[in-house]
């Protein structure tokens, strides 16, 4: 086992360690946390958003680090392979809006205000786009590499 492949394994371990982490969070905010405290008048909703906004910005990082070290080391895999990068493309400018989003809910700044205001709706985009991006990362994993695309390694 040389240091790459091992340093692949743990990449993919954190990237989809945080993406159950944060995308189970949101789910569990949207469906049972902002139902059950409509109309709450006690601050439990902000010391909630204050103790998650650590989460959402460390698995924001998270997600950065380990998700541009997994596309450099697939990049010599699908030399030529347009759909592959348009999709991964894709799916990186979706994940720069969910985490816009997400950072929005758990900010302070006036500007961001009417996503807080709005959370119920802002969680449920937020997860209908995870959903589109869990879809694409699955899609580009098992779909076969277009045969003149593929890397053929010869043995010597
Ligand atoms: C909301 C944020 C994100 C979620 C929910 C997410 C989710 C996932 C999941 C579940 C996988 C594993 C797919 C599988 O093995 O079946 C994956 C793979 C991957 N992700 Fe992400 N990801 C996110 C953000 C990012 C970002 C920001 C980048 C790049 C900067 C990125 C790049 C990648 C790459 C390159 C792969 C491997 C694709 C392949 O197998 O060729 N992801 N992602």
């Amino acid at each position: 086992m040389d240091a790459s492949f091992i340093l692949s394994v743990i990449s993919r371990w954190a990237h989809v360690g945080t993406a159950i982490v944060l995308v189970g969070g949101t789910a569990f905010y949207r469906l049972a946390v902002i139902p059950a405290l409509e109309g709450d008048s006690t601050g439990l909703v902000e010391r909630i958003r204050n103790r998650w906004k650590k989460v959402v910005h460390t698995g924001i990082l998270i997600f950065l680090v380990s998700g541009f070290y997994n596309y450099f080391t697939m990049i010599p895999k699908h030399k030529g392979d347009g759909l592959y990068h348009a999709l991964v493309g894709t799916k990186m400018l979706l994940a720069m809006f969910v985490f816009f989003i997400a950072s929005a809910l758990v900010g302070k700044k006036p500007g961001t205000q009417k996503f807080r205001d709005d959370a119920k709706k802002w969680t449920g985009v937020m997860l209908m786009l995870a959903a589109v991006i869990v879809g694409i990362s699955g899609f580009v994993k098992v779909r076969p590499v277009p045969a003149a695309t593929a890397v053929v390694e010869v043995a010597e």
